[in-house]
């Protein structure tokens, strides 16, 4: 069986200014320090990137951003590029559902992402993810496959090495109605893996990591991250929680 190696990621979202990004770092440093065995990944706001990767110098904790700009640069006002993350981040979310539903981010875009995110040598996190309504009507398989062979179109077979991919249910986002352990693992190892395995072949795709997210939490961590296609988590709320992050972390571990 492929081993992989879990990742928990932080999806702070727009939440903490560099104050208190450096409070919420200096507390969960500590708590995460002795953890092995599980790749740990914050995703602050854009503005709080350097200060954060000051902070986690020296640490075994990466850092992310959770979006950006195509093109190396340009006249595209209020943008960033990858070749600018580069310079702190080793991570980028890319394809998120509120980037999708708030700012019009369609798959192609998200493609186009995902490509220049790889071109810096930034390792993408890409979600997809059904709405309820589209899981209420069944298509959750064919929304979720669609999503993946979309997003990750037209890649080199190398690229199979730095992507990651997360599932993440709209309806579970922030709702505290996670996806049960079951559910979300039918669709890691029966639509996701598939589809990277098609994409990138059998070895490449199963060694992939697919993280789970939406409403992961300190009480259902052990159970969800047990299952045998769920490889890590992208957590949002908890993230913000040291306690609970930590909680997670050790959980994967
Ligand atoms: P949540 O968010 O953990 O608050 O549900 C997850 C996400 O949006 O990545």
């Amino acid at each position: 069986m492929t081993q992989r190696t879990k990742l928990v990621a932080g999806n702070w979202k727009m939440n903490k200014d560099p104050q208190e990004a450096a409070a919420l770092v200096e507390a969960l440093l500590p708590e995460l320090e002795a953890v092995e065995g599980v790749e740990v990944v914050l995703c602050p706001p854009f503005v709080d990137l350097a200060l954060v990767s000051q902070l986690l110098e020296g640490s075994k904790l990466g850092l992310g951003a959770q979006n950006l700009h195509w093109e190396n640069s340009g006249a595209f006002t209020g943008e960033v590029s990858a070749a600018m993350l580069k310079a702190y981040c080793g991570y980028v979310i890319i394809g998120h559902s509120e980037r999708r539903a708030m700012f019009g981010e369609t798959d192609e875009i998200v493609n186009k992402k995902v490509k220049a995110a790889l071109a810096a040598g930034l390792k993408p996190i890409v979600c997809v993810g059904e709405t309820l309504e589209e899981n209420q009507a069944g298509s959750t398989a064919d929304v979720v496959a669609g999503q993946v062979r979309a997003g990750l179109a037209g890649l080199e077979p190398e690229a199979a090495g730095s992507l990651i991919v997360a599932y993440e249910p709209v309806w579970a986002i922030g709702t505290g109605l996670a996806a049960t352990p079951e559910g979300a693992n039918e669709v890691h190892r029966d639509v996701v893996r598939p589809v990277l395995r098609e994409l990138f072949g059998e070895k490449a795709g199963d060694a992939m990591r697919i993280l789970y997210g939406g409403s992961m939490n300190e009480k259902n961590a052990a159970e969800l991250l047990a299952q045998s296609d769920i490889d890590g988590g992208l957590i949002g709320g908890a993230s913000l929680k040291p306690a609970a992050f930590a909680a997670i972390v050790k959980a994967a571990a």
